[in-house]
């Protein structure tokens, strides 16, 4: 039987920032619609490795593969036009700026442009309705206050907002839990099930372990650069590497 063609590949992929190998060797595969949890330790790699598939950063060394296409070391905005949207760990909204016309870079990209045939159409009403789905409330007019002005669970709501914008076919959620609270998290989780509904293929870095385990497929585990598990959860938080990189170290 053919094996279907993987829709991310990622070999040896290695990134060095002077003396320090933030990335290194590392291979892995995503199927189309899989949802594919990436954890490890404070400073093991996972946002170089975000920064890698998407543009961000040029690798040392290694390949990215989409749909197989070599995407290596690609500008972010060509990245993106493949269908390959993110999340920043660091929100940076515009702050000036109403929460929904924040919604304008993604909206008015080629992509976006390109899938809507030829017309953006009513992007301040595309913006309000993305920003509904992801939970600012029609009523309570929050869509309008400026960024500046939201707490942290609104931004990290917009950024998911302006990712799912670009409609993306694959979506890289780095920390979006993070600094958020339990009840916070447990109404973004259902956001994620219906995008990993839609058929849309996640990668989500995260901490909330508890949380991830729940909805992921598949878990991959970084330590120091490296790959040092790749599997379903609860084998890979069985393995001896595993457990010994996160003794001592914060999980939650
Ligand atoms: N732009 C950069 N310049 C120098 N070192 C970096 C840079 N980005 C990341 N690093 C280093 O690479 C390592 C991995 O960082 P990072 O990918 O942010 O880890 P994580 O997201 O897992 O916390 C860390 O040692 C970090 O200090
Ligand atoms: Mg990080």
């Amino acid at each position: 039987m053919n094996q279907p063609i993987p829709l991310l590949k990622v070999s040896g992929l290695t990134k060095s920032f002077g003396g320090v190998i933030a990335v290194s060797n590392v291979s892995f595969e995503l199927k189309e619609g899989e949802l594919l949890g990436i954890i490890g330790p404070n400073g093991s790699g996972k946002t170089t490795l975000v920064n890698l598939v998407t543009g961000f950063v040029k690798p040392t060394s290694g390949k990215v593969e989409y749909n197989n296409k070599d995407i290596t070391g690609w500008a972010p905005y060509k990245i993106v036009s493949m269908g390959i949207a993110r999340t920043f760990q660091m929100v940076r909204p515009f702050y000036q700026l109403p929460a929904y016309k924040n919604m304008i870079v993604p909206l008015y990209s080629p992509r976006v442009k390109k899938l809507a045939g030829g017309k953006y159409g009513d992007r301040d009403a595309v913006a309000l309705d993305l920003l509904e789905e992801v939970g600012f409330e029609r009523d309570s007019h929050v869509a309008y206050k400026v960024a500046g002005s939201l707490p942290q669970g609104y931004l990290k709501r917009l950024e998911l907002a302006k990712a799912m914008a670009l409609r993306p076919d694959l979506i890289i959620l780095d920390e979006l839990f993070s600094g958020l609270s339990l009840a916070e998290v447990a109404s973004i989780v259902p956001i994620i099930e219906k995008l990993r509904f839609q058929g849309i293929t996640i990668i989500m870095i995260e901490h909330r372990l508890k949380e991830l385990f729940r909805i992921a497929d598949r878990i991959l585990v970084l330590n120091y650069g490296e790959k040092i598990a790749d599997g379903p959860g609860e084998e890979v938080m069985e393995s001896e590497s595993v457990k010994k990189a996160y003794l001592g170290s914060e999980t939650d």
